[in-house]
């Protein structure tokens, strides 16, 4: 893991991420900071394809901000992890507009809160990026191989999703892959993908983004639960949040 020099604006900066990361879930689940799309959307904002376009756009603006003046010169290290932020946000663009079918809009601040989020950690990561692991290691290759597995889970199964409104944009309960096990597969696959980027960064920082994913979805797969549980009356019992036969 690689700490960074504990300077009086980097423990202001770490301290904010701490208890951004602690805090989310617990927020989250108790409804005190619920992000307003989907199923947990209010009445009114942002067109979907145009907030998520947004939300999804701002960091990899911010991750080539931060890192415009090493990347002529960057290594092979520093352009895998560099890479492993913008193709990450690319997709999920590219999703956002092609790909999913929403049914409402995206609240205004929900859109501006995630996009500050998302942007602070493309840009806290790509920085950092400028003092790389000295050489691929085992964890980079693992890094690397959770990565592609990630990425490929997430859209596989937002796949199955949108192909569930093939005539209409109701809500159906969601059948085929691991959504026979869990409610949320496509929030699993994003934590693989994002323990994929940490072990790529090995920075402090990396790992607080992790843990505040962690806390974010897992919370939201509950909720997501609970909320499939209440709607739909034969709704499996046997069916989980995020982790297959565990949570
Ligand atoms: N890194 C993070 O902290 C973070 C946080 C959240 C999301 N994400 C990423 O964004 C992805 C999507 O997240 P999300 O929260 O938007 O997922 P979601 O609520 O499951 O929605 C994904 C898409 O599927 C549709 N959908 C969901 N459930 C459906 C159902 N039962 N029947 C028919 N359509 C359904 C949604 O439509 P509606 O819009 O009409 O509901 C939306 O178009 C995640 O998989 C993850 O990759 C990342």
């Amino acid at each position: 893991m690689i700490f960074p020099e504990w300077t009086t604006t980097s423990q202001i900066l770490y301290a904010f991420l701490a208890i951004l990361a602690i805090g989310v879930g617990p927020a989250e689940y108790f409804g005190h900071a619920m992000m307003f799309y989907s199923k947990f959307r209010t009445a009114s904002g942002v067109p979907p394809r145009l907030g998520m376009f947004i939300l999804y756009f701002a960091p990899i603006a911010a991750a080539y901000f931060s890192a415009r003046d090493y990347l002529p010169s960057a290594t092979f290290i520093q352009w895998i992890v560099f890479g492993s932020v913008v193709i990450h946000f690319s997709k999920r663009v590219l999703e956002s507009l092609f790909l999913h079918k929403y049914s409402g809009p995206v609240g205004a601040f929900t859109t501006i809160l995630i996009a500050s989020f998302y942007s602070l950690a493309a840009y806290i990561i790509g920085w950092l990026n400028r003092s790389p692991i000295p050489a691929v290691d085992i964890w980079f290759m693992v890094g690397i191989l959770l990565y592609a597995i990630g990425i490929g889970g997430n859209f596989y199964h937002h796949k199955l999703l949108a192909d569930l409104r093939k005539n209409s944009l109701e809500y159906f309960i969601p059948k085929g892959g691991l959504f026979e096990r869990v409610v949320c597969p496509h929030y699993l696959f994003e934590i693989v993908t994002w323990t994929g980027i940490f072990l790529l960064s090995r920075h402090l920082a990396a790992l607080l983004v992790l843990l505040f994913i962690v806390g974010y979805l897992t919370a939201r797969s509950l909720r997501t639960l609970k909320w499939y549980r209440d709607r739909f009356t034969d709704f499996p019992e046997d069916r989980k949040a995020i982790l297959p036969f565990i949570l």
